[in-house]
């Protein structure tokens, strides 16, 4: 009867302390402390991990700025890092050059250089035998396509 309903498990009405709340139990008052507890893991990983690189630990779209790309200050640099060791003008693998707007503009026209790096079906992806590229890079090469792949 009602006697015995303040015997019951209080776990079940209230969260008991700290370690119980940070459980990940996704029900209703549940997911904040967790999400509180994600995050405060995050930041302790990103202190930890400072000299590493920053975009391959935390693909975050939200932090990625895609507006306005600039051939020359955005995507020079990300074919510099990924793809320019092996399509150079001097070693250009498969007779790829990805130097300079005039060559990289033929791979945006023939649909290539978005296929490759978004590891699409029909195209070898890139870069070669390589995880894909983190996020953010591809989106701002996308961006800039759909920008209109200006030479700026
Ligand atoms: C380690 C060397 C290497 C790197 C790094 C590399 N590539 Fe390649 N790439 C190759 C080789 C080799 C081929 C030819 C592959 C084949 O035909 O089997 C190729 C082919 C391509 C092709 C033609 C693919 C097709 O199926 O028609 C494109 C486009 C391309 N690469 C773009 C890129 C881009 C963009 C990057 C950087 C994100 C990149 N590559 C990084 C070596 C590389």
């Amino acid at each position: 009867m009602h006697s015995a309903s303040h015997k019951s498990n209080p776990i079940r009405h209230q969260p008991a302390n700290q370690s119980e709340r940070g459980r990940a139990r996704f029900g209703r008052s549940g997911i904040l402390p967790t999400l509180l507890a994600a995050l405060g893991l995050l930041t302790t990983i990103s202190q930890a991990c400072y000299y590493d690189n920053k975009e391959d630990l935390f693909p975050d779209t939200t932090s990625c700025q895609t507006d306005s790309m600039s051939f020359s200050q955005h995507i020079v640099p990300i074919l510099n890092t990924y793809c320019i060791s092996c399509h150079n003008n001097a070693s250009a693998q498969a007779g790829i050059s990805l130097e300079g707007y005039s060559n990289v503009i033929n791979f945006v026209n023939d649909g290539r250089l978005l296929k490759t790096i978004k590891h699409e079906p029909g195209v070898v992806p890139m870069p070669l035998n390589q995880d894909k590229m983190p996020e953010c890079p591809i989106q701002r090469i996308d961006a800039w396509i759909q920008q209109g792949a200006p030479d700026n």
